[in-house]
């Protein structure tokens, strides 16, 4: 389409608004102005216009949810045979090299205020090691002990996926063949005030957001890489957010309880610090697995207690999932999920200048992976404990920031070498005291850390390995 009919049908629904000072732009400016605009949805935008006055005059209504069925810790003697089962179950399957690892890497990162792929950013409680790089040692440490390649999928999103592919170029990689890693990006769709006007995000282009990670199952066949991983024999898919260090990739007890199920989508869950904590929550909803955002629960639901005085939904969803290769194809193939809205600051051109908005000004639409699940017929939901498995980099400080995260790290590896018989320091808080960094290219769990700890090994003001 050339720039005088994108401009008419612009004008035509009404958002000349967009055009108002093309004439006084530069000539890239207006090119990629241009190719912004050509990629609008008309009728996708009218829906979600539509949508959006609609979930503004609906009434709040308690969501009619069921607990679901979950695969507790093990505690019984029968629960830990039946965990390890499903452990020789997916050693079997890493061994024939039927996993690929996959990252949702494609976020904005707002929160966490750092100008970059949140990937990059550092927290090694001793080290300066990247969320990159704690990802890669795990996948290739993994990959080393079961004698197989773990092929690694990377979601990127327009904003970072330059910086992204950069970073792993000047890095070799992090260790891995560069055929083994593949990088692709989501799509965008375009944010808008709240009148339904889109948005220009400066001179030379429009304001455009990643499609949420639910696009991660569109953008996963579009790319080819869902064609690489079956041409490699692939089947299953252990997929992870980028933020969490403590994310156990391609863990063979999730993978073996996936597979025993014939399960097309699975979740790992964990018991909720408070019922306002700010995770999604794994329930039943017409007897399909569901997860419901934390912003989505209502009140009710959110406080409801058992009569033991446990949270009714203290299944927290730590988003991370086990996929079946043929289910992301059906899904990633077919119609996109449904679509949320979140009120968000956009920053937007006017006159010259970007503005930075301090209250919400627009929306963003956004479509959620989990949203996938109730199109499953069979999905397992497995608790693991939050010490083992969470430690999320979410906001520049306190809660989930940096600093937690290193905190997390330290006591998790203490406990590695408290197993081992070391004597770690810690406060009265139960914290370890000093910053300990254990690489999983040296010991990917407790039992490989004490088979390879020295002799005598001695606690210092901190401990890499
Ligand atoms: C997310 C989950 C929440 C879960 C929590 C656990 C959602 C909506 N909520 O919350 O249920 O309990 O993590 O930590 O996801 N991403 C993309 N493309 C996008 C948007 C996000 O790749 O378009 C990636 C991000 O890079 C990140 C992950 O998805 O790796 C999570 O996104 P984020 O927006 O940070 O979700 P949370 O609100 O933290």
């Amino acid at each position: 389409m050339d720039g005088k009919n994108i401009k008419a049908l612009f004008t035509e629904n009404d958002q000349s608004q967009i055009f108002a000072d093309f004439d006084a732009l530069s000539a890239n400016e207006k090119q990629t102005l241009l190719s912004d605009c050509a990629s609008v949805d008309f009728s996708w935008l009218a829906e979600r216009i539509q949508q959006f006055k609609q979930e503004e005059n609906a009434a709040v209504k308690t969501i009619e949810i069921e607990p679901a069925p979950i695969v507790a810790l093990p505690k019984t003697r029968s629960e830990l045979a039946r965990e390890k089962d499903a452990r020789t179950v997916g050693e079997e399957a890493l061994r024939a090299g039927r996993l690929a690892a996959f990252l949702v890497a494609g976020g904005q990162g707002t929160r966490l205020g750092f100008d970059g792929p949140k990937g990059c950013y550092e927290v090694g409680p001793v080290t300066d090691k990247t969320l990159f790089r704690w990802h890669a040692e795990q996948i290739l440490a993994r990959a080393k002990r079961y004698g197989a390649t773990i092929p690694w999928y990377i979601m990127t999103s327009r904003a970072n996926d330059a910086d992204t592919r950069k970073y792993f170029a000047k890095n070799d990689y992090l260790g891995f063949d560069k055929e083994d890693v593949m990088f692709f990006q989501q799509a965008v769709v375009p944010s808008v005030d709240f009148n339904g006007k889109l948005i220009r995000a400066d001179r030379g282009g429009l304001a455009l957001n990643p499609d949420g990670h639910g696009g991660s199952l569109g953008a996963l066949v579009r790319s080819g890489a869902i064609a690489d991983m079956k041409k490699r024999g692939v089947d299953t898919i252990s997929y992870f957010q980028v933020d969490n260090p403590l994310v156990t990739i391609c863990d063979p007890v999730f993978i073996g309880y996936h597979l025993k199920q014939h399960a097309q989508m699975s979740s790992k869950i964990l018991d909720k610090s408070c019922p306002e904590e700010k995770v999604g929550h794994i329930c039943l909803q017409n007897g399909k697995t569901t997860v419901i955002e934390y912003s989505d629960l209502d009140e009710e639901n959110m406080h409801a207690r058992e009569s033991s005085g446990r949270l009714k939904f203290w299944a927290g969803s730590i988003a991370i999932h086990m996929l079946s290769v043929d289910f992301v194809q059906s899904v990633g193939g077919g119609a996109r999920l449904p679509w949320h809205l979140a009120k968000k600051k956009i920053p937007y051109y006017d006159n010259g200048n970007i503005v930075t908005p301090d209250q919400p000004n627009g929306i963003k639409f956004e479509t959620f992976v989990f949203d996938a699940l109730p199109l499953t017929e069979a999905s397992v939901t497995m608790e693991v404990a939050r010490e083992d498995e969470f430690a999320p980099v979410k906001n520049a400080t306190g809660v989930d920031s940096a600093e937690s995260c290193r905190q997390l790290l330290s006591n998790y590896f203490g406990r590695w070498l408290e197993a081992a018989g070391v004597s770690v320091p810690r406060n009265e808080n139960g914290d370890v005291t000093i910053p300990i960094e254990i690489s999983p290219l040296f010991a990917l769990d407790e039992n490989e850390l004490k088979a390879k700890l020295p002799e005598g090994f001695a606690v210092g003001e901190k401990i890499v390995l």
